[in-house]
């Protein structure tokens, strides 16, 4: 088992992708505190059913009291926070539209959600990393932006901001021996679903993936697990993409 009693945060654990950082992690030996705005109790089940100790937690990652209450909880239930996999997202449910008629409170919600949700609970856990000596955030990007993608401008920059919050994050926390590292997933079939209105712009399509089959989330779990590990303790402020090839980085 490779994260052994390691106390780990997954936010957005609900379903889908995060469901599947959850399990995997619960399979490796960690303790696992699992957050989202939706009910974790599936998630919660099976984990506890692969032996793990579970907290499960309503955080609205884009409330920065709430995620004070996260990592407050966190400690208080496990002593320490090893890792946290900013995983939470808007994503599923977007409508791909001409940039023309993007809701500009949707918008915002989805740049509260996906940029300043890491920032704040990344913000809300380093002060007990600091303390402890150390600690790993993964930030859960996209490979979209390297193509583009089309309809859902706000998510693309979104994911884009992601990146460049890793690279900042990472710089002023080298030396409290925090590693910062961002994963990029390519498009994957998570359940998810983005639907398109008809006015969408129509693009050509990015580059199919290199390995001949859909990435599937359990795709993505073992680089997770990866740098929640001792195995990746010197690498720091990079972004690993998982995309099956589809873009080259
Ligand atoms: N599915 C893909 O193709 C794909 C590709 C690249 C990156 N990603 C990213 O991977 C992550 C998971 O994607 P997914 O496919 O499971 O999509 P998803 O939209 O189903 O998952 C996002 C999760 O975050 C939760 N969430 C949303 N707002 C929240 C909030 N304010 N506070 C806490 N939790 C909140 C949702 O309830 C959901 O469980 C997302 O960050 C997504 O952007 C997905």
């Amino acid at each position: 088992m490779r994260l052994q009693d390691k106390v780990i945060i997954i936010t957005g654990a609900a379903h889908h992708i995060g469901q599947a950082y959850a399990l995997r992690c619960a399979q490796e030996g960690a303790k696992l505190v699992i957050c989202d705005i939706r009910d974790c109790g599936n998630t919660a089940e099976m984990c506890i059913e692969a032996g793990a100790e579970v907290l499960a937690l309503h955080t609205d990652v884009a409330n920065e009291e709430d995620t004070l209450e996260m990592a407050r909880k966190a400690v208080e239930r496990f002593g320490r926070i090893d890792c946290i996999v900013n995983n939470a997202g808007i994503y599923d449910g977007l409508t791909a539209r001409s940039m023309l008629e993007v809701d500009l409170d949707e918008w915002d919600r989805v740049m509260d959600v996906n940029v300043k949700g890491i920032f704040l609970c990344s913000r809300a856990v380093i002060p007990y990393m600091r303390e402890q000596g150390g600690g790993k955030i993964i930030n859960i990007g996209s490979s979209i932006w390297f193509f583009g993608g089309s309809g859902i401008p706000h998510y693309v920059a979104s994911k884009a901001a992601v990146t460049g919050l890793t690279r900042a994050l990472a710089r002023e926390l080298g030396a409290d021996n925090i590693k910062v590292n961002t994963i990029a997933p390519g498009g994957t079939n998570s359940g998810a679903v983005v639907t398109r209105d008809e006015r969408a712009p129509q693009t050509p399509p990015p580059s199919p993936n290199v390995l001949g089959r859909r990435e599937v989330s359990e795709d993505l779990t073992g680089t997770v697990v990866f740098l929640a590990s001792e195995d990746s303790d010197y690498i720091t402020g990079q972004m690993l993409t998982v995309n099956g090839g589809a873009a080259m980085y």
